[in-house]
């Protein structure tokens, strides 16, 4: 077994955290996560009611047994915290409060007994949320599926591990025992993955997002902002969000269009067009595979590495 605090903390027998994804990560797929023996993050987004997270929980909870743990995007909750609310009223274990300063809302999430940890993307967010008092970090690099920084995740976690006493997880590019033996080895007691789930049956979104993902390949992302102007979503300037390149980055991608333009061209229903966040591991994600078994696959890959050296 790969023994690491995250394990120990949590009670769990895998290193691995199902990252929150919001509008692909609900119950079903966080509860088969942890089920698997990691702990799966339902992804809060924006747009969720107190119902729909209630529901999504209760999944979680049928499938994967009482362990619960949500995402939240940090900038959103700045006009309107409700969705914490919602979140700690479920009982999680774990908030991820991720994206801004998370300092307004720890004592909250620790009052409710959850722990809380951040995804960070420098140097000066690891000052920001160790101030705030977290819990854990995850160092998420520029590979990342979704809204990343610009660090890559190796030079990211190298150099968030030599500057905290925090544990420290990885987020970026994990989508194999390969990746997972890798940032252990450097040090980090777990990892944070998405993208490698994103095939499989139990996450939401159109059935056309599993099917781009299956054929693209590594080198298929683009690291883009046109996806938030056409859908409205004010997410601040420094985060980008990285997706599969598709017909509408190719028209929009870079070109300086205002926000109107770009959103009236938007057809989300469009398999062309539509957003299909998605991170460089892509190009390890080749077949819609059960989120557990590439949970169980991970891990035992890893182990299986990492007993080399013992
Ligand atoms: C479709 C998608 C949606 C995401 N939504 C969120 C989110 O709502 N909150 C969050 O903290 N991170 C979000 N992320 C980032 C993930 O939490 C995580 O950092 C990332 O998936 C890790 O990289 P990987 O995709 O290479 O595994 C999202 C990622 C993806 C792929």
């Amino acid at each position: 077994m790969l023994d690491t605090w995250l394990t120990r903390e949590l009670g769990i027998t895998v290193p691995l955290v199902g990252a929150p994804m919001g509008g692909r990560a609900g119950g079903a797929l966080a509860g088969e996560v942890t089920r698997a023996g990691g702990l799966g993050l339902i992804g809060a987004a924006r747009y969720n009611t107190a119902e729909w997270l209630e529901a999504e929980a209760r999944t979680a909870r049928e499938i994967g047994g009482g362990l619960l743990g949500f995402g939240l995007m940090t900038w959103s909750l700045a006009d309107d915290d409700s969705l914490l609310g919602a979140v700690l009223a479920l009982r999680p274990r774990v908030v991820s409060l991720s994206f801004g300063d998370p300092a307004p809302y720890v004592r909250r999430v620790h009052d409710a007994g959850a722990l809380a940890i951040s995804q960070i993307n420098t140097i000066d967010d690891l000052r920001i949320v160790e101030a705030a008092g977290v819990d854990a970090v995850v160092a998420q690099g520029h590979e990342a599926g979704g809204h990343t920084g610009r660090v890559g995740t190796l030079p990211l976690l190298q150099e968030v591990l030599e500057s905290t006493s925090l544990p420290v997880l990885a987020a970026g590019g994990i989508a194999s025992g390969r990746g997972l033996a890798a940032v252990l080895a450097a040090g980090a007691e777990g990892a944070f993955v998405g993208t490698a789930l994103l095939a499989s049956p139990e996450t939401v979104g159109p059935a056309y997002a599993r099917e781009k993902l299956i054929a693209a390949g590594s080198a298929d992302t683009v690291y883009t902002d046109v996806f938030d102007k056409a859908r409205h979503q004010p997410w601040p300037q420094r985060w980008g969000g990285r997706a599969l390149a598709n017909d509408f980055t190719a028209t929009w991608h870079g070109r300086g269009a205002d926000e109107q333009t770009i959103a009236d061209a938007y057809t989300g229903d469009d398999p062309d067009i539509g957003v299909v966040y998605a991170g460089e591991a892509a190009g390890l994600v080749r077949e819609q595979r059960p989120a557990g078994d590439v949970i169980r696959g991970i891990a035992a890959q890893a182990e299986s590495l990492l007993s080399r050296f013992r």
